[in-house]
């Protein structure tokens, strides 16, 4: 049996003229196009730009000054000037086109390393050295703009905006309120559509055979295989779909039925402990990242993290070339990657399991015709006041919040598996690896 969360998403479901529920081919090839293209006028590419997107952890700017980043096609410099503000300007440079990746961080602003250009975070040139000295009453560099997004950090995340302003607030997600966590954040580069990584977010089946009897059999075991679900039910709500479901040996008791999981807006899992995104680098890679939060045991309190360290993981064995399949995440990747660059979705036979992933299809269709209304789409934060912490469905919050000793921390999921492995993604670094060790209290 499926649940819907609104009369609207049903009659959405039932009525989509493109969709016969189960097992019908799937998504026309116009729409396929529409949904996986992010490049700037598209309308994909239209309606992610009115969210703020993770592109780079604070952190990675204590070791550079300036990174290149490539966000929905555009290809972008993200920088740390002297004063310790973040700027992020096109990557070529508005006088003969030089990289701007290469250039240098001033007290105000990022300078061209080609002939000494220097711009603000605005985009507005500051300086021509020359053209300031040979020809001041021309006001050259009043003329010169580079292009330049909003950034602002939270999280120990970097987010940009890359749409219309006004730009709407960086949501304030209630764990990044919490205290008393090691937070790591973690990158991969997926080289696959977004669209792909982001249906994974709602599709509560794949845990099953993905992640636990694939293990199984990764382990050379024949088994036993995990509890089969039951019942999936699928609910929108604000700031996305939260998926519940009822796997064999549950009652309707369980937070995994009352509470369930989030596929968060628009491009997120969250799980509780850990958000993933999925960043559309461009049409054909995305970035994956994790932001991953450790609640210490209690008896750590009050623990204060001074840094967020953030390290980016492998996708591929150096060895042998294939996708890694040891890591939870790791094994979704293997699932994007496999299903081609940008999947051929007349191609796909959907069934009950996938109610969710036809829910976020058709909001992000109607999100698109929204904003070319001139409405903001979905899950779109523009009040302060709601802003200071934007509560989400959260099975475990008391525990993450109130804390567990170690001991229970071990028997628990929340810790079981971290406590002896990062079990996300693989590749963590061994500083990263002592730095969370130390935060829990396990090195002592
Ligand atoms: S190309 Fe950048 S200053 Fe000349
Ligand atoms: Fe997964």
């Amino acid at each position: 049996m499926f649940h819907t969360g609104s009369l609207e998403t049903s009659a959405l479901v039932r009525d989509a003229c493109w969709v016969r529920l189960p097992g019908s081919p799937m998504l026309e090839h116009s729409k396929n196009q529409l949904l996986t293209r992010v490049g700037a006028g598209t309308p994909m590419g239209d309606l992610l730009r009115r969210y703020w997107m993770p592109v780079a952890a604070v952190s990675e700017f204590e070791s550079t000054s300036i990174k290149p980043v490539r966000v929905m096609g555009e290809d972008l410099t993200l920088y740390k000037d002297m004063s310790g503000t973040f700027g992020l300007v096109g990557r070529h440079c508005p006088h003969r086109c030089a990289d701007m990746s290469y250039g240098f961080v001033e007290q105000c602003g990022l300078r061209c390393n080609y002939h000494g250009w220097l711009f603000d975070r605005d985009g507005r040139c500051l300086e021509q050295p020359y053209e300031d000295v040979a020809q001041p009453e021309a006001r050259f560099r009043e003329k010169i703009r580079i292009t330049a997004y909003p950034v602002e950090t939270r999280g120990g995340l970097i987010w940009a905006y890359l749409g219309p302003e006004p730009a709407p607030l960086v949501p304030n997600w209630e764990p990044f309120t919490w205290k008393n966590g090691f937070v790591q954040i973690v990158f991969a580069d997926v080289p696959c559509n977004w669209l792909q990584c982001q249906e994974n977010s709602v599709d509560p089946l794949h845990f099953e055979w993905m992640h636990m009897n694939w293990s199984v059999r990764l382990k050379d075991k024949g088994g036993p295989y995990s509890p089969r679900h039951l019942k999936l039910a699928f609910e929108e709500f604000d700031y996305g779909i939260v998926y519940r479901r009822i796997r064999e040996g549950m009652s309707e008791e369980d937070p995994m039925w009352k509470v369930g999981r989030v596929c968060l807006w628009p491009n997120a899992l969250f799980t509780g402990d850990h958000f993933e995104w999925r960043v559309p680098i461009d049409d054909e890679n995305t970035l994956s990242v994790t932001w991953c939060f450790s609640r210490v045991p209690k008896r750590r309190e009050p623990y204060v993290q001074d840094q967020i360290p953030a390290w980016r993981g492998p996708v591929r064995d150096a060895d042998t070339g294939r996708l890694i399949s040891s890591h939870v995440m790791n094994q979704d990747f293997v699932a994007w990657v496999g299903q081609g660059v940008i999947p051929d979705r007349t191609h796909e036979h959907l069934g009950t399991s996938d109610t969710g992933i036809i829910m976020m299809r058709q909001r992000f269709l109607k999100d698109i015709e929204a904003i070319a209304r001139g409405e903001d789409p979905k899950a779109t934060v523009r009040d302060p006041e709601l802003n200071r912490c934007l509560t989400l469905p959260i099975a475990e919050r008391k525990n993450l919040v109130e804390g567990l000793t170690l001991e229970e921390l071990a028997k628990h999921p929340l810790g079981s598996g971290q406590l002896n492995d990062y079990v996300f993604q693989a590749g963590q670094p061994p500083e990263v690896r002592a730095a969370y060790a130390k935060a829990m209290g396990l090195a002592e």
